[in-house]
């Protein structure tokens, strides 16, 4: 990996040219008092480097005579090392990761300058560390002060988002790998909670047998807080208290993946808890399952980012005209966004070391046209709030819809000819999901 590593490097610096760029690594996160959450690197910082420790700057200057790519790093530390743990240190930083130089974290601002001062400009992405974005900008006004003096130095600040993260939107081979096996440890623990899960069992309870999954399979933890949402809670798009037991006769949503390798998957299924669909659960499920199956059909190379969006809304606006819930026509149902009270998010995001992965869907009226290496959720739903009155010149919902919620979500890889569903091999058709 450190050669892929240098390489996304390498493509960097031949497009920031005479600039520098600096990157932070991602703050600790305190969960109480003194005690801290599991360390997690920033994903830029991570991309081009493949560090993992805190309190660390990455510097690229590839416009230096010597130094392009420089490491500030929490030096050796015998008697910290015993409390947490490894440390790479300063030596290492430059024979394990490739740096061209690497100093102690205490000495940045000493040093920092020396890769500054003949740039043209700074590529910085103001990040969550207040205190760190006051120190490039420190360093960025020390530097227009001297200016004059000088003759160079940086007259401009430019974020590194739109330049990087255009990098990370295309998957290379090796990133695919370790999507690949997130994909399938999160599908492996969505079948084995769909066989776990019966009527009396609690929330929690199919949360464990998930969480156990990615644990027992070496993932890095949760792609993010999971979703076991039964009933009603199904209408909570980011229900994670996950305390209820679930009932005979209810829908089971269940919203997990897991990182591996610092790779997220993301899946959705949404099945019965007892077996068997009722016929108000049922002709949703398959209004959904058809919008995921078109829109799934429109991630191909060359076709707009959102059209798989815009064909889904269609189809799950069809459906609710089938069965009453809404009226008119489609045309101008969709116009007028109608179907907003049932169906109230986008169907899908990129995905990548990120779940809401980086990247962007438009280039101003722009659409972002699908290429092969891109990763995208599909994710369309329906959720009848109990007690959603009717939109404007819309007929009363029948309470018979009220407390269905139901979302289908897969990873989709573009890939040169069409698709591949990296999460396949979870069951979603009405026959599989019922028992
Ligand atoms: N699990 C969050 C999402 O589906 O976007
Ligand atoms: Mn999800
Ligand atoms: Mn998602």
């Amino acid at each position: 990996m450190q050669a892929e590593h240098r390489q996304r490097r390498e493509v960097l610096m031949s497009k920031i040219g005479n600039g520098t760029a600096i990157f932070r690594s991602a703050p600790m996160a305190v969960m109480h008092n003194d005690v801290e959450y599991n360390y997690r690197q920033d994903s830029d910082f991570y991309y081009l480097t493949g560090f993992n420790e805190p309190q660390s700057v990455a510097v690229l200057a590839p416009h230096h005579a010597e130094h392009k790519f420089i490491l500030f790093v929490q030096p050796k530390d015998r008697e910290k090392e015993v409390w947490s743990g490894y440390r790479c240190g300063v030596e290492a930083a430059k024979e394990i990761y490739g740096a061209d130089e690497a100093y102690p974290i205490d000495e940045l601002n000493e040093k920092l300058p020396q890769y500054l001062e003949k740039a043209e400009r700074i590529y910085y992405h103001l990040g969550r560390d207040r205190g760190f974005n006051d120190t490039v900008l420190r360093h960025y006004q020390q530097l227009l002060r001297t200016y004059p003096r000088r003759g160079t130095g940086p007259v401009a600040i430019e974020d590194t988002a739109h330049i990087l993260h255009s990098m990370r939107l295309v998957k290379s081979y090796a990133e695919l790998q370790l999507m690949r096996k997130a994909a399938d440890i999160a599908a492996e623990a969505h079948i084995h909670a769909m066989k776990f899960t019966t009527p009396g069992c609690w929330e929690y309870e199919v949360q464990a047998e998930i969480e156990y999954i990615f644990q027992k399979r070496g993932a890095m933890g949760v792609a993010y807080p999971s979703i076991v949402a039964s009933g009603a809670n199904a209408c909570v798009l980011h229900y994670i208290e996950n305390q209820r037991q679930m009932q005979d006769g209810e829908l089971l949503l269940i919203d997990a993946g897991c990182a591996y390798g610092y790779y997220n998957s993301d899946i959705t299924r949404t099945f019965p808890v007892g077996g068997k669909f009722t016929p108000e659960q049922k002709a949703l499920y398959e209004i959904v399952l058809a919008a995921q199956k078109s829109a799934i059909a429109q991630v191909q190379p060359g076709n707009p980012y959102n059209l798989f969006h815009d064909v889904a809304v269609r189809i799950l606006t069809e459906g609710l005209v089938e069965l009453g819930i809404l009226k008119g026509e489609i045309d101008k149902l969709i116009e007028e966004e109608k179907y907003k009270p049932f169906y109230m998010h986008r169907t899908g995001h990129w995905l990548g070391l990120d779940v809401h992965d980086v990247g962007a869907y438009q280039y101003g009226e722009q659409p972002q046209i699908l290429q092969a290496g891109q990763v995208v959720t599909v994710e369309p739903g329906l959720y009848i709030v109990p007690g959603t009155e009717p939109a404007e010149d819309q007929p009363p919902i029948d309470s018979r819809w009220f407390g269905i919620g139901i979302r289908i979500e897969d990873d989709v890889l573009v890939t040169a000819t069409g698709n591949e569903v990296l999460t396949a091999g979870v069951p979603k058709e009405v026959k599989d999901v019922e028992r």
